[in-house]
């Protein structure tokens, strides 16, 4: 008689995979990322009291970044320029230091790091130091190398995230970027607290929103996932938020299945993309909310007319209610309503779980993909 287990077995708390465990703690990533950080409607951050001199003076925001992180960051990139109305450019971390960039006491670097140890991403943060910049970490693990080089640190809680590719983290990277964004707005006065309020309201109302696509949408994404195993390329199309969500979800389907996969902007597929396009090319695409932009939802649907007539295999993510989508669609994953700038942290959580049922059903291991490591300390 032997007892079968293991301290990993364990540690997954069940689950198949430390991956299908982390992406059903998305919600939670999100709501300890919120907690002690809003009071009376409004965002305050109390690692950032008595750092308001880091704000006041500013002209630009860099974010730096890699791979997943990157893609929160262009994510961020929309609410932070929407909110502080400083501009903001999204830089990968290993070509930031290379092409002497322009910045000085008037820049702040945000860097956003799961490890907090990434080198790429610590080479950057010290050199814009070096060059006079005010730097900001938003950073998954407390006391690492990366928020100890920085001015200030914004902490998400995301928990530990074990596998390989980056989900839990994702969530509450974005999180950490919209409470940093609504806390610039409130110091530099950019945002009135009215509107503050309500995008407080929004972002409280995401972890139950999350848990509502896990309760049911995740079986039905496993099922279609593995049904497409043997599919040898996917693509991702977006828009406006929704594009950086089209490279994360290409990015996690490379990483884990080892399937060709690329993210495009909805908007660049007539010039080039669409040339892709054959009969039963599977394409994903995020719809943005018909109620929140009238005019960016008829562009993406006319995209998905596009490649419909060109043979493609639609897969709309499109929130609850969406029926325009319906006639051009394969197949649509729905998602519940939230305002534009909210809906990446929804719109990603199909893809997470289409990445991982496609590498389950194909037998691989999803925590430890071949070539690839959790934490890269290497430039
Ligand atoms: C590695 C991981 C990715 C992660 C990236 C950045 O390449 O495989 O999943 O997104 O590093 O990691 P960081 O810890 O800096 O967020």
């Amino acid at each position: 008689f032997e007892v079968l287990w293991d301290a990993a077995a364990a540690d997954k708390g069940g689950w198949p995979s430390f991956m299908a465990k982390e992406v059903s703690e998305e919600p939670e990533a999100v709501a300890n990322t919120l907690r002690g950080r809003m009071r009376d409607g409004q965002v305050v951050i109390p690692e950032l009291d008595g750092l308001d001199g880091l704000f006041a003076g500013i002209t630009r925001i860099i974010v730096i970044a890699c791979g997943t992180a990157a893609y929160a960051g262009m994510v961020g990139k929309y609410a932070l320029e929407q909110w502080t109305r400083v501009p903001v450019d999204v830089e990968l971390a290993h070509e930031f230091r290379y092409r002497d960039p322009v910045i000085g006491a008037d820049t702040l670097v945000v860097s956003i790091s799961q490890s907090g140890e990434t080198m790429d991403t610590l080479m950057a943060v010290k050199y814009a130091r070096e060059r006079g910049a005010k730097t900001l970490s938003i950073c998954n693990t407390q006391g690492a190398t990366i928020p100890r080089e920085s001015d200030a640190i914004v902490y998400t809680h995301a928990g530990p995230e074990v596998a390989v590719a980056s989900t839990k983290a994702f969530v509450a990277q974005i999180t950490a970027l919209y409470l940093l964004a609504l806390h610039i707005g409130r110091v530099r006065g950019s945002l009135s607290p009215t509107e503050a309020a309500q995008q407080v309201l929004e972002l409280e109302a995401i972890p139950d929103k999350i848990t509502r696509i896990l309760h049911l949408e995740q079986a039905r994404i496993e099922q279609f996932a593995a049904w497409m195993a043997d599919t040898r390329s996917v693509l991702f199309l977006g828009r406006h938020v929704g594009y950086p969500i089209a490279l994360e979800g290409a990015l996690k389907l490379k990483e884990i299945s080892y399937i060709h996969a690329e993210g495009f902007a909805a908007g660049e597929l007539k010039h080039g993309p669409i040339a892709l396009i054959e009969p039963g090319q599977p394409v994903f695409v995020i719809v943005p909310s018909p109620r929140e932009s009238a005019l960016l939802h008829s562009k993406v649907v006319s995209n998905i007319q596009e490649i419909r007539a060109r043979g493609a295999r639609v897969i709309a993510v499109a929130e609850e209610g969406d029926a325009a989508v319906l006639p051009f669609a394969d197949e649509v994953l729905r998602i519940p309503l939230a305002g534009p700038l909210f809906e990446p942290l929804l719109a990603v959580v199909p893809l997470h779980i289409f990445a991982m049922g496609l590498a389950t059903a194909k037998g691989l291991d999803v925590d430890q993909p071949r070539n690839l490591a959790k934490s890269v300390t290497v430039e």
